[in-house]
């Protein structure tokens, strides 16, 4: 008896992690779809119900993840695993390395999960541009900050090896290391820390897509307001970065030549840069697309989702990778920060929706609400997207979206009084 071919063919892509959007997303590039998920409950149930399995994991927790799915693959019989969150990202490298579908290596992924793994592997090759020391306890930070510092006595950035979100990326002088160096907890301490010299120059992001080893640059994205001292937020994105074709060639083939470093071979990544005149230095790169929702600015400027490009990618489908760059129309994010306290307003007015272009604003506080100070990503309080065929008119725009957003916390001192 032979087996029905159509059968065989038929993609199953193993989802690990995401959220309502991400599972849309996956459910319209495969033909089956299993979810791991910790909080299920957090999917739209009819999206759940278009699953071939929701299953309840931890997904933080590798071992778990892979047992998991090593029970189900003689059912399922996976073709790839994929995710976009970093809490993910290890659990799924794990699974494909145990079972042998696509995906990236544990190994791959492990090395852009951890900023000193990172370097180390860069080590004495062209990405090599930015003096960096490892450390696991105060005194050898403190050591790091005073080498790196030296001749000029420019402060240095320390942050968690394995950090995200920007949180505890510091910037530290010899005068400021003992009070900062005693502000990050033990266990940050003891996971390592990376201290580096401060790049200057403006900052971008890159995403890429990669196919049995063959890379494409799928876009370049233009962080605003560079994140700048003392918590190195991010404050906004615009895509796409409006840079000359030399430079983002040059940018393409310094960016391939990492990924190829790393080992990266399947799926999107994201790969934060800063330019200083003619040099590119490295930031980080993730096995992941970029975070502060970019998939949707690209999908605005155009026309591509990065995310299901990637999915599509893992599955052998074929992509619809764009042919050209710059795009005819420009897209942008920028988020509403603050010092937080109890929101006694939380508004949009009115009027935010005669600006022209506005896709979305959102406040991420309600009125009652205790909105935190704004040190990471995950502590701004509003955003907007907003897109338009004019660079300048649209940057213009986002300021005037912005300024018609209000969330107004009572200080601290007055809370507290009250
Ligand atoms: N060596 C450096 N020189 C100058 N700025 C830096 C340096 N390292 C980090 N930064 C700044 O700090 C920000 C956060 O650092 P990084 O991206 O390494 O940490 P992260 O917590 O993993 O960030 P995220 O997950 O938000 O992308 C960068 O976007 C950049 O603006
Ligand atoms: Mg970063």
């Amino acid at each position: 008896m032979t087996s029905n071919p159509h059968i065989n063919d038929r993609k199953c892509l193993l989802l690990v992690g995401g959220w309502s959007a991400i599972v849309e997303k996956a459910l319209r590039v495969a033909d089956d779809l299993v979810l791991f998920h910790g909080t299920p409950s957090e999917i739209d149930p009819s999206l759940q119900a278009a699953c071939r399995a929701v299953e309840t994991v931890d997904t933080r927790d590798e071992v778990a993840c892979i047992a998991r799915a090593r029970l189900l693959h003689p059912t399922h019989c996976f073709t790839a695993v994929a995710a976009v969150r970093d809490i993910d990202c290890l659990a799924t490298a794990g699974i494909c390395d145990a079972l042998g579908i696509a995906g990236n290596s544990r190994h791959a992924v492990a090395l852009t999960r951890n900023k000193i793994a990172m370097r180390k592997t860069l080590a004495g090759g062209a990405l090599d541009t930015v003096g960096w020391m490892a450390a696991h306890d105060r005194t050898s930070a403190r050591a790091a900050v005073e080498r790196l510092s030296t001749p000029s006595g420019e402060p240095v950035i320390v942050k968690p090896a394995a950090g995200r979100g920007s949180l505890d990326v510091r910037l530290v002088s010899r005068e400021t290391a003992g009070a900062i160096l005693q502000s990050y907890p033990d266990k940050a301490l003891a996971d390592g820390l990376i201290v580096e010299r401060f790049i200057g120059g403006a900052e971008y992001s890159v995403e890429t897509v990669s196919l049995n080893g063959c890379h494409h640059l799928l876009g370049v994205t233009e962080k605003l307001n560079p994140p700048r001292p003392p918590y190195f937020v991010e404050e906004g994105h615009l895509f796409p970065a409006s840079l000359e074709d030399a430079r983002l060639a040059d940018i393409r083939d310094r960016i391939f030549l990492l990924l190829d470093a790393l080992s990266i071979t399947e799926g999107v990544c994201h790969t934060e840069i800063k330019l200083d005149g003619d040099q590119m230095h490295l930031i980080e790169t993730h096995a992941r697309p970029g975070g502060d929702r970019i998939w949707r600015l690209m999908e605005l400027a155009l026309g591509i989702d990065p995310i299901e490009i990637g999915f599509a990618a893992l599955c052998g489908r074929p992509a619809a990778l764009p042919s050209s760059m710059p795009a005819n129309r420009f897209a942008a994010i920028a988020y509403l920060c603050g010092e937080g306290g109890p929101v006694s307003e939380a508004s949009l007015d009115g009027s935010i929706r005669d600006i022209p272009g506005l896709v979305e604003s959102r406040l991420l506080f309600q009125t009652g609400m205790v909105a935190p100070p704004t040190r990471d990503s995950y502590s701004r309080h509003a955003f907007v997207i907003l897109t338009g065929p004019g660079e300048t008119a649209l940057r213009g725009n986002l300021e005037s979206a912005l300024s018609r957003i209000r969330i107004v916390c009572d200080p601290p001192a007055r809370s507290a009084l009250a």
